[in-house]
């Protein structure tokens, strides 16, 4: 049996977790999730979540990780097999196969508008475009949404998705402790000093315009920190919040079971576990609450903010910030400043998305990691392909709603329920407390076995009542778009598929080699 790998320090494992879960979802989606959402009305779901399905799923993913590492399984359907002993546990491990191969598919893509903006903003490309549609324009163009003198080709879109491949498929290729856990120990600190710079520097934009003087940073912080009850009672405000708690802690995704697999048997995972979610949530609410909500709110108000929000996802972080990083002193640094931090952001999320199937290659078919890694490589760049040349159609945005949504709260709701009550409860508390520097509040235990549950299952009947019938019908998309949905859905059921079929093979193997 291969030796399996190792973090190197305690130190560079929180930090891989933690750059695992600081990633775009703090800085991008965050704010806009924040402002299409009511601001305050958001924070109050954001934080009862954060307690209720955060920070247990977080020690949950933690157990089941280092319980499947210690033997020798470095992903969901390895270790849903040691927790259920039944012949389809393993299938349903294919979750956190599937939606984090998924992710990284078109989170690479997007990882990689951010490097592309760096240089943009470095050489001041977008320099002289004053308005939100002109600005809109040349973003809409690189992407290949839009015609126009910007961009005539996608090539440079293109050109930056293929350095950001390499890059990604180098870090993962040198390993775990060797490319990850580096690239985390150099990445996460400089990421904290791009935030901190970039935050203190909206603070001090104040009221930029005293002429317009509700136009203010002061405003765009009231409006995320003033509690604020009118959107409460909203269901869809709920769902965000869960939905933004899910995403921004990797939850959900088979990458958090990955990185704890490779811990020693009695290595705390109480702490680390605790430590790297607060990291999350100082990255996330200190940083990213900072700066790109605040300093919209300071240059176009409250309600045009929100109103950009509205527009799109993408809108805030590569149409309002480039405008502002024109109308500020040494604008072009700090531009570059945001879109690196983006970029240190992402890419230390995206090889998480990568980790697990490579561990799967590695543990479940004895694989060496090069092979495993070209294997994976492979399959992202064909299917990144689609999620390039269709962008404008529909197909990443499909893709992040079954893969980055909806698939979190399946899964979740799955293996919380294989851990807490067909692993049983008592084991799963032993084994999670085991090594721990100290012992998790026994309030939790209630919380696990019953509390979180019970809300992902609200959840999900709340989106087979309200929203599975149009959505599953497309009865509100464009009729141009569809046959590209039906695309973007084939694709993932192919890699479903794909993926079922080489679980049935690995453990066919190990059988006949047993016998
Ligand atoms: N947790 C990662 C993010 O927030 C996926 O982007």
């Amino acid at each position: 049996m291969k030796k399996r790998e190792q973090w190197g320090s305690r130190l560079g494992l929180i930090l891989a977790v933690a750059g695992n879960a600081v990633g775009l979802g703090n800085f991008l989606r965050f704010p806009v999730q924040a402002a299409q959402n009511g601001g305050g009305s958001f924070m109050i779901p954001y934080f009862i979540f954060f307690l209720l399905l955060g920070i247990p799923l977080m020690w949950i993913e933690w157990g089941i990780g280092r319980y499947g590492g210690k033997y020798n399984h470095g992903s969901t359907p390895g270790m849903f097999n040691l927790l259920w002993k039944n012949s389809a546990a393993k299938y349903l491990g294919a979750l956190g196969l599937v939606i984090s191969m998924s992710i990284m598919i078109y989170y690479t893509y997007i990882e990689s508008w951010t490097l592309a903006f760096s240089f943009f903003s470095l050489n001041q490309t977008y320099f002289g475009l004053a308005s939100h549609e002109s600005m809109r324009g040349f973003l809409y163009s690189f992407q290949g949404k839009e015609t126009s003198d910007f961009f005539t080709t996608l090539w440079p879109a293109y050109a930056c998705m293929i350095i950001t491949f390499c890059l990604n498929f180098w870090i993962l290729y040198k390993g775990v402790s060797k490319g990850i856990e580096r690239l985390a120990i150099i990445a996460m600190p400089l990421l904290f000093i791009f935030g901190s710079v970039l935050a203190i520097r909206v603070i001090f934009l104040g009221t930029p315009d005293s002429s317009i003087p509700e136009n203010s940073v002061a405003n765009g912080f009231s409006f995320i920190w003033n509690l604020n009850f009118d959107l409460i009672g909203e269901p869809k405000v709920w769902l965000a919040a869960a939905g933004q708690i899910f995403f921004t802690l990797s939850l959900g995704m088979g990458a958090i079971h990955v990185y704890a697999s490779y811990l020693k048997p009695k290595d705390d995972i109480v702490s680390s576990g605790l430590s790297t979610a607060t990291i999350n949530e100082v990255a996330e609410v200190g940083l990213g609450g900072s700066i790109a909500i605040p300093a919209a709110a300071a240059f176009f108000g409250v309600t045009l903010t929100t109103q950009i929000a509205s527009a799109g996802a993408f809108d805030l972080g590569f149409v309002s910030m480039p405008l502002i990083f024109e109308k500020i002193p040494l604008g072009f640094l700090f531009g570059t400043l945001w879109f690196l931090l983006l970029f240190l952001a992402g890419i230390t999320s995206s090889v998480a998305m990568g980790q697990p199937f490579i561990a799967f290659l590695e543990d479940e078919f004895g694989y060496s990691r090069k092979k495993a890694t070209l294997i994976l490589a492979g399959i992202v760049l064909v299917a990144i392909q689609f999620v390039i040349f269709f962008f404008d159609k529909g197909f990443l945005d499909e893709m992040d709603y079954w893969a980055g949504t909806f698939g979190l709260v399946v899964f979740a709701l799955v293996e919380t329920i294989l851990f807490m009550w067909v692993f049983g409860s008592k084991k799963a508390w032993d084994e999670m407390n085991e090594g721990g520097d100290f012992r998790i509040p026994q309030i939790f235990l209630f919380i696990m076995k019953y509390v979180t549950p019970v809300i992902l299952l609200g959840i999900m009947l709340w989106w087979l009542v309200q929203d599975a019938i149009p959505i599953l019908l497309l009865s509100n998309v464009e009729s141009d778009k569809v046959p590209y949905i039906w695309g973007a859905r084939a694709l993932m059921i192919i890699i479903t598929i794909i993926i079922l079929f080489m679980i049935k093979r690995a453990w066919m193997k190990k059988a006949q080699a047993n016998s």
